[in-house]
C-alpha cells in the first residue's frame, strides 16, 4: 500500500534552494526505494524575489493555503537588500504565528565524523534536544515606535508569556524528555532579573513536572546555560526554553556540535490541526550562494524529521543512518566543515548510501 503525503516546498532565499533541492532529491530516492511512501511536492517561489517584484514575500492568504498540506519543508528566508525584520516577518513568522507551530525543536548531536571545537568532547557526549517556545514570548510582535527621530523617540518591545503558551510548551518539553532514555529535562529562564514572565515559566514548570513524576528536572538561568553547555555537556539532554533564549542557545549548540550547516529543526503544531514546518537553521548565507558548496546535512536531517513526524519512523531512520554514514567520511565534508566537498557530492554520497541499505 502506499500513502501519499502533500509537501509543500519553500526554498525561500539564499542556499535555501540549494539545500531543498538536494533534500527533495534525497527524499525522491528514499521513498521510491519501497514505493509505501509517496511525497506529491509542490514548491512555491515565496521569498524575497517574490517580495521584490510584489511587495509581499508571500501572498495574503499563503498560510491558509499551507493548511491543505501534511507538511512544509522550508528552506531559509533573508537577503542582503530586504531588512531582515520584513523578510522573517514576511515570511517564516507569517506562516508559524497563524498556523500556530509552537513547539520549535532542535535536535543537536555530534554526527560520526565530526570534529566538534570542545576539547575531550565525543560524539554521545553531547546529545541534546531544544524545545524552543514559538508562539509567543519575545517573538510575540508586540510594540512600537513613536516620536521617530527625535531625541525623545521610544521604542518598546514587548514579551508575552501566557499561562497557557507556558503552560503548553512546558508539557511537550516534559514528554519529550520522557521519550528519550535519559528522562531528564532543564528548564531555562532568567526569573532573577525577569520577575513576572520568566517567574511564571518557573512555576508552570513545577506545575507540570508533578504529571511527570518519572522525568528528572531542574532550572538554569540562561547566562549559566551558556557556560554549563560549554564546560559540561554531559549534563545536559532535554532543554525547554523562551522563543529568545532557545534562538540564542540552539546557535550555540549547534557550534558546539561541529557545525551550523548539520542543525535541524521542526515547528510543531503539537495539535496536527496544522501542518508542521521542517527546515534546517542555517539560514539563506548569501556570501556562499550559488557556489554549490552549502552543506544540505541540516535539510537532510530536517526531511528525517519531516519523515518521523508524519508518522514513517522506519524511513526517518534509514535516512538518518545514511547521513550518519556520509559525515562519518571527512572526504564527504563541505567547507564549513573544514572539507572540500561539495553540495552535490554529498548528496549523491547520501543518495548511494540510501541504495546499499536495499541491496
Ligand atoms: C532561527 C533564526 C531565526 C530566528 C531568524 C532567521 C530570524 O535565527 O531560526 O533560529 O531568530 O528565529
Ligand atoms: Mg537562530
Amino acid at each position: 500500500m502506499t500513502t501519499t503525503y502533500k509537501i509543500a516546498a519553500i526554498p525561500g532565499d539564499g542556499i535555501g534552494a540549494e539545500v531543498i533541492d538536494a533534500g527533495l532529491e534525497v527524499l525522491d530516492a528514499l521513498c521510491g526505494q519501497n514505493g509505501e511512501i509517496r511525497l506529491a511536492v509542490d514548491r512555491f517561489d515565496w521569498g524575497s524575489d517574490r517580495y521584490r517584484r510584489t511587495g509581499r514575500l508571500m501572498p495574503e492568504d499563503g498560510a491558509e493555503r499551507l493548511r491543505a498540506f501534511d507538511a512544509i519543508f522550508f528552506g531559509a528566508v533573508g537577503a542582503p537588500d530586504v531588512p531582515d525584520h520584513v523578510s522573517l516577518w514576511g515570511l517564516r513568522l507569517a506562516i508559524c504565528q497563524p498556523l500556530d507551530q509552537y513547539a520549535n525543536v532542535r535536535p543537536t548531536r555530534i554526527l560520526p565524523g565530526i570534529k566538534a571545537p570542545l576539547d575531550g568532547v565525543k560524539p554521545g557526549d553531547l546529545d541534546w534536544v531544544i524545545v524552543r517556545e514559538n508562539s509567543e514570548g519575545e517573538y510575540a510582535g508586540q510594540g512600537g515606535r513613536s516620536h521617530r527621530g527625535l531625541p525623545g523617540e521610544v521604542a518598546t518591545e514587548v514579551a508575552i508569556f501566557t499561562r497557557a503558551g507556558v503552560e503548553r510548551i512546558m508539557r511537550f518539553a516534559f514528554k519529550t524528555a520522557r521519550s528519550r532514555p535519559r528522562k531528564l529535562l532543564t528548564v531555562v529562564t532568567k526569573s532573577n532579573a525577569q520577575r513576572f514572565g520568566m517567574v511564571l515559566w518557573d512555576e508552570v514548570a513545577r506545575e507540570v513536572s508533578a504529571d511527570f513524576p518519572d522525568v528528572t528536572w531542574d532550572k538554569v538561568l540562561v547566562d549559566a546555560m551558556t557556560v554549563r553547555m560549554t564546560l559540561n555537556p554531559r549534563s545536559l539532554d532535554t532543554i525547554v526554553a523562551t522563543n529568545l533564549h532557545a534562538d540564542i542557545l540552539s546557535d550555540l549548540a549547534a557550534a558546539l556540535a561541529g557545525s551550523i550547516g548539520i542543525a535541524p529543526t521542526a515547528n510543531l503544531d503539537p495539535t496536527r490541526r496544522a501542518p508542521s514546518m521542517f527546515e534546517p537553521i542555517h539560514g539563506s548565507a548569501f556570501d556562499i550562494t550559488g557556489k554549490g558548496i552549502a552543506n544540505p546535512i541540516g535539510a537532510f536531517w530536517s526531511a528525517s524529521m519531516m519523515l518521523d513526524y508524519l508518522g514513517e519512523a522506519a524511513a526517518a531512520q534509514r535516512l538518518l543512518k545514511a547521513i550518519e554514514q556520509v559525515t562519518a567520511n571527512p572526504d564527504l565534508h563541505t567547507p564549513d566543515l573544514g572539507g572540500s566537498a561539495t553540495t552535490r557530492n554529498v548528496t549523491d554520497a547520501v543518495i548511494k548510501t540510501l541504495r546499499g541499505f536495499n541491496t
